[in-house]
């Protein structure tokens, strides 16, 4: 059965290696995977993710969370949809939840009108589960490599607040959802994870 499955969560709280596992995981279960991230995956979703990820790149923030919705649409249409036609599994690292919570706080849109134009750019496709990987926003900063993105370049304070925004908006965002607690070890992450996918995809 096609499914998508879309994972979430502040920076840093290990989404990366957590959605290899899963794709592992599915693929040895015999699932046709299909791996993608949001913002990218296509050509102008790679060019759009650059500009939208830079920090010299000074950006309105309702442009912003319509160039979200633009690389995402271009996803949705030019790669998600066909896979889920053909059959595969989908997972997506990150989707439009992530475009609520991250494009709303700071207030200039709400959630609902980021809700309803998701709606439109992704002519009503939804996932099927989305998990939510939670921790604490003091934790999951001091596991951030690399220089900060525009997004993490805010400060914990900002990052709890999405942290709590990703809680709130987690329920409109899928199908099915679950929240994952990801300050746990990795393999008991990776176990909570297979656990929620399980019932999805087997549902009794
Ligand atoms: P990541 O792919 O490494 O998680 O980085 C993507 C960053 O972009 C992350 O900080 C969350 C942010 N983001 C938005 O602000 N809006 C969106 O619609 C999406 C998908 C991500």
């Amino acid at each position: 059965m096609p499914t998508f499955i879309t994972l979430d969560g502040i920076d840093g709280v290990g989404k990366s290696t957590q959605i290899e596992q899963l794709c592992s995981h599915l693929t040895q279960h015999g699932h046709d995977v299909l791996s993608v991230r949001d913002p990218g995956s296509t050509d102008i979703g790679a060019k759009l993710r650059t500009i939208l990820l830079d920090s010299d790149v000074k950006i309105h923030r309702r442009t912003e969370a319509m160039l979200f919705m633009a690389s995402r649409c271009e996803m949705i249409e030019t790669i998600i949809r066909p896979a889920l036609a053909a059959g595969k599994t989908v997972i997506s690292d990150r989707f439009l939840l992530a475009n609520v919570v991250y494009q709303s706080i700071g207030g200039d849109v709400q959630p609902s009108q980021l809700w309803e134009l998701g709606n439109l750019a992704n002519a009503g496709l939804k996932p099927d589960l989305t998990l939510l990987l939670d921790m604490p926003a003091h934790e999951s900063i001091q596991r951030i490599q690399g220089p900060a993105d525009r997004m993490e370049a805010r400060g914990v304070d900002y990052l709890e607040s999405v942290r709590q925004a990703f809680l709130e908006q987690l329920p409109h965002a899928s199908h099915q959802t679950a929240i994952i607690d990801a300050s746990q070890e990795p393999a008991q992450v990776t176990k909570a994870m297979l656990t929620a996918v399980d019932r999805v995809l087997n549902p009794s």
